[in-house]
């Protein structure tokens, strides 16, 4: 079932485009509006929601981190996302106004699971983002949007995530169109991009070697950090759980902007930081920040790794290697950064001789605590 692929891991990489295009389908017309019938929470009840609660674990979490900044811009209810891990031990504020998304692959994630119920509890409404056709997590929820991902078998979860992320903008973007928060030209712009990004994951798939060869150069390194902003904060969480996961790394991702505070420290001579840049358009001043946090790393010896947009030329004296995505919205632009980073891990796990599709100590689902 590999159809020729090396691994699991590579076919469902490659299959990203498809499984993004998947998860749009029939969710967004013509006109540009979204029709999820499937939320079947009434909108005379969604526009009443005054605070969106997002748990999970893992990858899954990732894309709860990203939504929080899509549905906070898009809609202006205020978002929280927090492991389920936590969640189901503290004493949340939650009431019947509160949505609680529970975002899980598997669906059978007993954190997540748990965490829900939790929700239930406190009388709040429940939408599960899921991967698998009734599983117990949508299954105990009020509503489900399933990510047309299909199956994943590699261990390390790559199309569930992006299609987790595409779920949580058409749930963002959803609850803009029935509130009007906002609802307008940029609404409609975003939408429009949505409607188009597989053809940017393909593309990016498509300019891969770079990175692959990169990776292989690094195979004897010890430590690889993760540095982003904004919305490339998570994808740096998401990279580096990746490399640990499946190359057995020291890894980790920071907020870029917390560098002074404590990982500058961790910045010695030729250690490779891998970082994420915004689009220069939009929010530019981001963009600057991230440029001179780039500066900073490289005078203190970094072998610094940028993912910059297309044509952005400020990064490139500052980049060892640099690697290009398309042009999106820098709410979209997760889609597109984080499938550099996962060529990376796989890439750089298997010149170190690990297994991909079966890492060490790892379940594909994790239903005990
Ligand atoms: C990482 C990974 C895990 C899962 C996590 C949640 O690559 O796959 O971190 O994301 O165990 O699993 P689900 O989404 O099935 O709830």
């Amino acid at each position: 079932q590999k159809d020729g692929y090396a691994s699991f891991m590579l076919k469902e990489i490659a299959e990203q485009p498809k499984a993004v295009a998947d998860t749009l389908l029939g969710r967004i017309d013509e006109a540009g509006s979204l029709t999820l019938d499937e939320v079947r929470i009434p909108a005379a009840e969604l526009r009443e929601i005054d605070k969106v609660v997002i748990v999970a674990c893992g990858t899954a979490f990732h894309a709860g981190l990203i939504a929080k900044y899509a549905i906070e811009h898009w809609t202006r209810i205020p978002c929280e996302v927090e492991l389920a891990s936590e969640f189901r031990y503290r004493d949340p504020i939650l009431d019947p106004r509160s949505l609680v998304i529970a975002i899980s692959q598997s669906g059978e994630t007993m954190d997540t699971l748990m965490a829900l119920r939790h929700a239930r509890e406190q009388g709040s409404r429940v939408l599960a983002i899921c991967n698998t056709n009734g599983s117990t997590i949508p299954r105990e929820s009020d509503a489900v949007l399933y990510t047309h991902a299909g199956p994943e078998v590699a261990v390390a979860s790559t199309k569930a995530f992006l299609t987790q992320l595409v779920a949580c903008y058409l749930v963002a973007l959803y609850l803009g169109q029935v509130r009007g928060t906002k609802w307008g030209d940029e609404i409609r712009a975003v939408v429009r991009d949505l409607a188009r990004i597989s053809g940017a994951v393909d593309q990016v798939l498509g300019t891969m070697e770079p990175v692959r060869e990169l990776a292989r150069s690094l195979a004897g390194k010890d430590t690889v950090l993760f540095l982003g902003r904004h919305v490339g904060y998570p994808v740096a969480l998401e990279g580096a759980l990746k490399l640990k996961e499946l190359a057995y790394m020291h890894a980790e991702g920071f907020a870029a902007g917390e560098l002074k505070h404590g990982p500058i420290a961790l910045i010695e001579q030729d250690v490779p930081v891998v970082v994420v840049v915004p689009s220069p358009r939009g929010r530019s001043l981001l963009h600057d920040k991230i440029v001179s946090n780039i500066q900073e790393i490289r005078a203190r010896g970094a072998r610094t790794i940028v993912i910059a947009e297309e044509g952005d030329a400020t990064v490139e004296p500052y980049a060892d290697h640099l690697i290009r995505i398309p042009a999106t919205p820098t709410l979209l632009q997760p889609l597109v950064a984080t499938v550099p980073l996962q060529v990376f891990a796989c890439e750089l796990a298997t010149a170190r001789g690990n297994e991909v599709d079966q890492p060490r100590n790892l379940a594909k689902s994790v239903t005990v605590e």
